[in-house]
């Protein structure tokens, strides 16, 4: 009998090792190096035989001879996917999409299966096919081309691959798969590293874009070694609150494409609903304008979100006052607060400040520190902004308002939005015309305290 053999992987970064230590020498951490078992097969690979035979046997070409046309993406129908994708599916390429469980993974890949004019396999170690076609039944019941298969093995899925020839392969979930190949068990390192290189392998050489879903931790990553983000073309990671409707679709990695881009659902009973125009549903429409709201034009990518900004500022309790942002960097409220303190005048050592983006929307755009200000400056005074003022502009340490890139396409959404006024840098250069919604250039944070208090 051949010997079993085993190696030593750390659980968290994936780093191999000959035998067990305490703590991994690459990230770190402690206790997360376990032994799994591996076991090579005599013949150490799978041959996938297509019927043309070998499509792709590659030889080095000059680069002007490389012919780009027949790599045109694949288009699926959703606009929110294919703009975070950068315009459709590039064949051949690996997609891996992350997000906690329950937030809409499987729904949104099954959706777009359903929606691809493609013959599409969706693959799920999770769920029956009778479960996935009473979810299909909710969303859209009628399609001919997507196929579901319930099946583990990476083995048997190549074998169903090669009958069906699908020119889409959707897994649910990377973390389920096995192969035939590693003896450890499904979701462990080695387990998700083997079945990994099994589908990029058949997925540069048949030229069939997969897409898989991973789970993620408690702390945010995806379930396993980050070398299998590495592994892959494009990361996309699915977030929102679950409480909230909205669903916000980003890459946190992409070959083929911006990561800035952004792509917005609606969970509604019948799936998820491209949200095209968020800035609409972003602004709450109410009759009483109230102190400590402001609104800013932020840019995701290329696309302007006008997001409304609350703040809370109360007499402090305790000694320390506290500090709180949902949606914001916490770090960068308090710089605010002390640019606030220094350079304003206020007093707010002695305050509460509670700070929230509404809609459940993180925002990373400096632009929306000038709407911070504003929404602290209108609730510490308990004096409502006009509720048709928007704010775009970077606060900088000494209170100065900086200049943010691409101010026109803000000032346009604004005005589109029907916004009287928006404010922004002194410093950024406009050159816009005929504009109803009127520009009001300020260079300091105490321009600003002049206007609105
Ligand atoms: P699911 O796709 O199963 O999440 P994941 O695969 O990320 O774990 O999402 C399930 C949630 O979405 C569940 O709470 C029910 C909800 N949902 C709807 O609100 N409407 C729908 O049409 C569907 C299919 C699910
Ligand atoms: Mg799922």
């Amino acid at each position: 009998m051949a010997k079993i053999k085993t190696t030593f992987y750390c659980q968290n970064c994936g780093a191999q090792y000959a035998k067990w230590q305490g703590q991994c020498n690459a990230c770190k951490e402690w206790n997360t190096i376990a032994e799994e078992l591996i076991q090579k097969p005599e013949k150490s690979d799978w041959k996938l035989t297509t019927s043309s035979g070998s499509k792709r046997t590659a030889k080095p070409l000059k680069i002007n001879e490389i012919n780009i046309s027949e790599e045109a993406r694949l288009d699926t129908l959703d606009t929110e996917f294919n703009r975070v994708l950068g315009g459709g599916i590039v064949p051949g390429s690996l997609v891996l999409l992350g997000g906690e469980p329950g937030i809409g993974k499987s729904t949104l890949l099954l959706q777009i299966s359903l929606k691809l004019p493609y013959k599409t396999l969706y693959v799920s170690g999770e769920e029956s096919q009778k479960q996935i076609k009473m979810r299909a039944e909710r969303i859209n019941p009628n399609n001919n081309n997507c196929y579901i298969l319930t099946e583990t093995k990476t083995q048997n899925i190549f074998k169903q691959i090669e009958s069906l020839e699908p020119d889409v392969v959707i897994i649910d979930s990377i973390q389920t798969l096995h192969s035939d190949y590693i003896e450890s068990s499904s979701g462990s390192i080695s387990q998700i590293k083997e079945c990994t290189t099994e589908l990029i392998k058949f997925a540069k050489e048949t030229a069939t874009p997969v897409i898989l879903i991973g789970h993620i931790t408690k702390d945010g990553h995806i379930a396993g070694p980050k070398i299998l983000e590495h592994m892959v073309d494009t990361v996309l990671q699915f977030e929102g609150d679950r409480n909230h409707v909205f669903r916000i679709l980003r890459a946190n990695k992409n070959r083929f494409g911006s990561t800035h881009e952004l792509g917005i659902y609606e969970m509604q009973g019948s799936g998820l609903r491209e949200v095209s125009n968020p800035s609409e549903i972003l602004i709450s429409k109410k009759d009483e304008v109230l102190s400590g709201n402001a609104v800013a034009a932020t840019l995701e990518g290329m696309r302007p979100l006008m997001i409304e900004v609350q703040a809370l500022v109360s007499t402090a309790v305790y000694g320390t006052p506290q500090r709180s942002a949902t949606g914001f960097n916490a770090k960068r409220l308090n710089m605010l607060l002390a640019v606030l303190e220094k350079r304003a005048g206020f007093r707010l050592g002695a305050k509460d400040v509670f700070l929230n983006i509404t809609g459940g929307i993180t925002v990373d755009d400096p632009a929306i520190d000038l709407a911070v200000v504003a929404a602290i400056l209108s609730s510490n005074e308990d004096e409502p902004l006009p509720s048709d003022y928007c704010f775009a502009a970077e606060v900088g340490l000494s209170g100065e308002i900086r200049p943010v890139q691409r101010v026109e396409q803000r000032i346009l959404e604004a005005e589109k939005l029907g916004f009287s006024t928006i404010f922004v840098s002194k410093y950024n250069k406009i050159s816009l015309k005929n504009t109803t919604i009127k520009i009001q250039l300020i260079s300091k944070v105490e321009d600003l305290v002049n206007f609105i208090v």
